[in-house]
């Protein structure tokens, strides 16, 4: 109630709070009424997604209070409130509670970690995932990409699911470029994640009641631990092997990999560097997850865009054969993909793997003229950011390209942080040029080899899990060059 008079004093309101429930079973029936069948072929999927932000924020205006149970929400669809809230530290680096199965995916790792252990561990995440190493990790992406496409030749088939097999080149690369493995070492590893994963989309939506988990387990919380002890264990074996073949104690920058720089971290003398043996495990979790998860959604929406819109791939194709003609990508030619990195982001802006970021008010803070109570949770929709005409113009719901011919600032109209596909602020995507690079080298390959259409049995049904996927894949017909 106080939380409520604080924030509508301030005009802030939203729907009714539900005992025990807040809006959480509104969420669900609204949720599930929107994605019960596939829509037509439209990129305007806000109301699909998230139906309740849609309809509420239509409402109760662009920022809104509502109820996950007992928790408070307030979503910020304003770009300049997002500015002010991401530059206070109280919230930017504050981390809701995400439920007993989703914090099996990601515990302690880089995703959810807060203050000093955060500091550490971005530290080495971003060591490991810049300048010099990004180089070196462009032959692992070639040949991981090279292996799809000569399963594709094998199969011989015109018609090819995509997403399942992006999502096998993604993990391919994450193993080879982060872990010192493949997909095929880590394949248990990688099915044991996605059940995890289906786990969490299951329950997204369930109230949560504090302390009531801990008493009593239901089926799918017991069943997320057996998972998460066989992710454990793999994970253990993994690095038992890794400690084997190298020597504790060089300097960082003989470390190949992800992997060694953690393992090397856990014997540290310096401790602004060491990390336990749980957090090197939690950030293998979630790097494994979060490095081939998003990468193969965004190499499916853009398979599927360019599926739709043949005159644009064709420029692609032009762009990339100008470059590399039929020779293997490299890091220099990829800088140089103009076409294709306007096809990327206008890919991220209409089908943002990522749909939204959530931080946790660690104390009162003040923003601008809005006074935020301490514990409350900022839900941050980047797709409401994304699909907004107010910030994009009246064709926002459009593949329109050109409107990142001149770079992303002069695309968002002087709107900064209106396009979140990487996050905003200090927990911005440690890897977001990583997963650049891997997209445009995935596709300049694809375009050298093949011209596609999108199936005519492909259905568009975007759901949310976790990230934005295709229900039921993304077909395509390829017509070998
Ligand atoms: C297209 C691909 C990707 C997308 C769209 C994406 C999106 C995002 C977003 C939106 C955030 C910010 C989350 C927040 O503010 O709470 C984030 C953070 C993060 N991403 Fe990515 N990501 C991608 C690829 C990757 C890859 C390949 C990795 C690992 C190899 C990765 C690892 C992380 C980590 C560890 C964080 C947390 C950073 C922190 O809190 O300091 N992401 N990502």
């Amino acid at each position: 109630m106080r939380i409520k008079y604080v924030m509508s004093s301030q005009g802030i309101s939203g729907p009714p709070y539900t005992f025990i429930y807040g809006n959480t079973k509104d969420i669900s029936n609204m949720i599930n009424k929107s994605t019960s069948s596939p829509m037509d072929i439209s990129h305007y999927i806000f109301p699909r997604i998230q139906p309740h932000f849609h309809s509420w924020l239509h409402i109760y205006g662009k920022n809104i209070l509502y109820w996950i149970g007992p928790q408070a929400e307030l979503v910020v669809t304003e770009p300049e409130l997002l500015k002010e809230i991401m530059s206070a530290r109280e919230i930017s680096m504050g981390k809701p509670d995400v439920g007993p199965i989703f914090s099996k995916i990601l515990g302690g790792g880089l995703v959810l970690s807060q203050g000093d252990k955060w500091a550490k561990q971005r530290k080495i995440a971003t060591h490991a995932f810049n300048g010099q190493r990004l180089k070196n990790m462009v032959p692992a992406m070639v040949e991981s990409a090279k292996m799809m496409l000569e399963r594709w030749q094998v199969a011989g088939t015109k018609e090819m699911e995509v997403y399942n097999e992006f999502k096998i080149l993604a993990s391919d690369v994450i193993s080879r470029t982060a872990f010192g493995s493949s997909y095929e070492e880590g394949k248990q590893l990688f099915q044991k994640l996605w059940a995890l994963t289906m786990l969490v989309s299951k329950t997204a939506n369930k109230t949560r009641l504090p302390g009531i988990g801990k008493i009593f387990k239901d089926k799918d919380v017991v069943e997320s631990e057996k998972l998460q002890s066989g992710v454990h264990d793999l994970i253990m074996q993994m690095i038992r092997n890794k400690e084997k073949t190298i020597i504790l104690g060089d300097e960082d920058n003989s470390a190949t990999d992800y992997l060694e720089l953690l393992l090397k971290a856990r014997y540290d003398i310096d401790d602004d560097y060491k990390l336990s043996i749980h957090d090197i495990i939690d950030d293998c979790k979630t790097f494994y997850s979060a490095g081939h998860a998003t990468i193969s959604l965004l190499l499916s929406w853009v398979t599927f865009l360019l599926g739709i819109n043949t005159k644009w791939q064709e420029k692609a194709r032009e762009e990339v054969q100008e470059v590399f003609g039929n020779q293997n990508p490299s890091l220099e030619g990829i800088t140089r993909l103009k076409k294709m990195g306007m096809i990327i982001n206008e890919t991220l802006r209409l089908y943002p793997p990522s749909i939204s970021t959530n931080r946790k008010v660690m104390k009162e803070t003040r923003v601008g003229n809005m006074l935020l109570p301490a514990n409350i949770n900022v839900h941050i929709p980047a797709l409401a950011f994304h699909q907004d005409p107010e910030i994009w113009g009246e064709d926002a719901h459009q593949f329109k390209l050109e409107r990142f011919s001149e770079g992303i600032a002069n695309a968002i109209n002087n709107n900064p942080g209106a396009f979140l596909p990487f996050g905003y602020g200090p927990r911005i995507c440690v890897a977001s040029n990583f997963a650049i690079n891997e997209a445009k080298i995935v596709l300049s390959m694809i375009l050298q080899r093949y011209r596609f259409t999108i199936s005519p049995n492909y259905v568009h049904a975007p759901v949310q899990n976790i990230s934005l996927r295709p229900q039921y894949g993304v077909k395509i017909m390829f017509q070998a060059l």
